[in-house]
């Protein structure tokens, strides 16, 4: 593939987004004010946290709130978790009136309180379910389906075909595969020779379902490495976009061929100023500084000299005392 359209346009079913650089969904990071500042700097697409069907079902409050769209954020995916088709429909019925642009379904999730419920990455071990699930969303909505999932449950049990073909016989219009397995967690290495393999199935069997990829993405020439490897549609930056959302237009500036932007010190100042005005708008003062610690922390990850700042804002709990924590950094 030529460098000039590694970076495209993608149709998810009658969706068509304008690029193929996304932000995964990431519980406890990608919430409104994350998303929109990723969508500032050049994200395509989108997804919220992982939404629980039976929380939704139940109509509990919190789990609503998961499901409102960014302010800027033109398209994106609602992420759903589930174990069983019980509580589905219900929860459909509490989804429409946001009017995503894409259902999203967690098949990856690796956290033992989720895959005891069946759902997560434990549905790798039920892809009949995946059929069932996608089909009922497909049959009661007019929203395309894609579906997030792993290689498999654990190493002697890979299925990743066999997954994608379940999830496509429900109706699936876009597979991500993170190329893990559950039991490798998050570890590295991702296995992309996973995704070419999956790229190539659907090419074969004439499916013209946009494939993503996910699995150590962190720096923008990662997109390029696994875009050229594997031959899939997209990628999907998960990890690698936590205090660094620059990734976004870096990757796309590679992906087209142009030089890719340099990150200062001052933007990430700039940034993290801005993700704590954001933080502040939607969970109030206390709640964003205490949210901003961590990204802050990796904002500053690899800046030198920056320990005293780290210090400081890991006890900030007033957005004054993240200016003056930050105050010196331009100067470093
Ligand atoms: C803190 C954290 C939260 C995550 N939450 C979700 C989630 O809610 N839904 C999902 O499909 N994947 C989730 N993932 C998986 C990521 O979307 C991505 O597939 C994974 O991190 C692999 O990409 P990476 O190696 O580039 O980080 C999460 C990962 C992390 C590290």
């Amino acid at each position: 593939m030529s460098e000039q359209n590694l970076y495209h346009s993608v149709q998810i079913g009658p969706v068509t987004v304008p690029g193929n650089v996304f932000l995964a969904p990431l519980a406890g990071y990608t919430d409104i004010p994350f998303r929109t500042l990723c969508i500032e700097n050049g994200a395509d697409f989108s997804y919220t946290e992982m939404v629980s069907a039976e929380g939704l079902a139940r109509e509990g409050e919190k789990t609503l709130c998961l499901m409102d769209r960014a302010p800027n954020e033109k398209q994106y995916a609602i992420q759903l978790f589930m174990g069983s088709t019980d509580s589905l429909k219900e929860a459909l019925e509490q989804l429409q009136p946001y009017h995503c642009d894409v259902i999203d379904i967690n098949c990856g999730c690796p956290v033992p309180k989720v895959t005891k419920t069946g759902a997560g990455s434990a549905m790798m071990k039920n892809p009949a379910l995946i059929t069932e699930v996608v089909r009922i969303i497909t049959d009661s909505t007019d929203i395309p389906v894609s579906v997030k999932f792993r290689t498999g449950w654990d190493e002697s049990s890979e299925n990743s075909l066999e997954f994608a073909q379940a999830a496509l016989d429900g109706g699936a219009s876009m597979l991500t595969l993170h190329a893990r397995t559950r039991s490798k967690g998050y570890a590295p290495f991702a296995d992309w020779s996973k995704l070419t393999t999956l790229k190539q199935y659907c090419t074969d069997h004439h499916y013209q379902v946009p494939v993503f990829g996910s699995g150590d993405l962190f720096k923008a020439e990662d997109a390029k490495r696994m875009l050229e490897q594997t031959g899939i549609d997209g990628v999907m930056f998960a990890r690698g976009a936590i205090g660094n959302p620059f990734v976004f237009s870096q990757a796309k500036a590679i992906l087209s061929g142009e030089v890719m932007p340099q990150v200062t010190v001052a933007m990430r100042h700039k940034a993290i100023l801005r993700h704590l005005d954001l933080m502040i708008e939607t969970f109030g003062e206390k709640t964003a500084c205490t949210l901003m610690r961590k990204h802050t922390c990796s904002y500053l990850k690899g800046v030198p000299n920056t320990s005293s700042i780290k210090q400081a804002v890991v006890q900030a709990t007033k957005a004054e005392h993240y200016h003056v924590a930050l105050r010196g950094l331009v100067d470093l």
